[in-house]
């Protein structure tokens, strides 16, 4: 069944290009980026791992850890590894799950027979600290994902636990928010010292409150 956002991440065990591991014990008490590629030695996986590992600085800032999976065995991984270093300039500094069993694949309903029945298509999970699914994205083989994109909703995620706000289209780091409507005028004048626009009685905008340097007029 697929997995679907608030669900538990299923558990699992599996072999991985750093050795066994169990999922939830990996993870401990950190953020989760969970991608399946379709095929190792393909092109676009090849970018997108570089890119995965040129970006760990970011995924570390916000307290996340990365880990890969492909239906490919370690061996295969760690050959594909030195291809990865040699023409993206960055070496995956994460773990690639060999899931030759297809055993986490068929977990996260990652292969989807009517696009391709053997190989994994581009999954994306975003996992919480409390093991929750909290993003689930679903890519052709064809499109290479975008990882600024997968930040980006990071950074929404980890504003809104802690804020009653959410994030309009577009949303980037320090970007006025919206305050939820289950706040009347009175919490969010208490709660947004910077105060906030009333563009209609259903949306308000506020700066984004841990980087409300600027104040707007009620
Ligand atoms: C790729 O990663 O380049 C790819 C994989 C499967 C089908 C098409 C492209």
């Amino acid at each position: 069944m697929a997995i679907r956002l608030g669900d538990t991440a299923p558990d699992f065990t599996a072999q991985t290009t750093e050795g066994e591991i169990n999922f939830h014990e990996w993870l401990g008490d950190k953020w989760g980026v969970l991608f399946s590629h379709p095929k190792d030695y393909t092109p676009v996986c090849t970018t997108e791992l570089g890119m995965a590992a040129k970006l760990k600085p970011e995924f570390e800032k916000r307290g996340v850890k990365v880990i890969g999976l492909s239906v490919d065995p370690v061996d295969s991984h760690k050959g594909w590894e030195k291809d990865i270093e040699e023409t993206q300039g960055s070496a995956v500094n994460f773990p690639m799950i060999a899931d030759d069993d297809r055993k986490v694949s068929d977990l996260y309903d990652m292969i989807h027979p009517n696009a391709n029945d053997t190989l994994t298509v581009r999954s994306v999970f975003v996992i919480d600290p409390n093991k929750k699914v909290r993003l689930t994205l679903t890519y052709p083989a064809s499109t290479g994902r975008n990882f600024d994109e997968i930040l980006r909703v990071i950074d929404s995620l980890q504003l809104t636990d802690n804020f009653k706000v959410a994030t309009p289209v577009n949303w980037k780091d320090g970007d006025d928010c919206i305050i939820v409507p289950a706040l009347s005028d009175e919490e969010a004048a208490e709660k947004f010292p910077a105060g906030f626009k009333k563009v209609k009685p259903y949306l308000r905008i506020t700066p984004q409150p841990n980087k409300a340097e600027k104040s707007v007029t009620v």
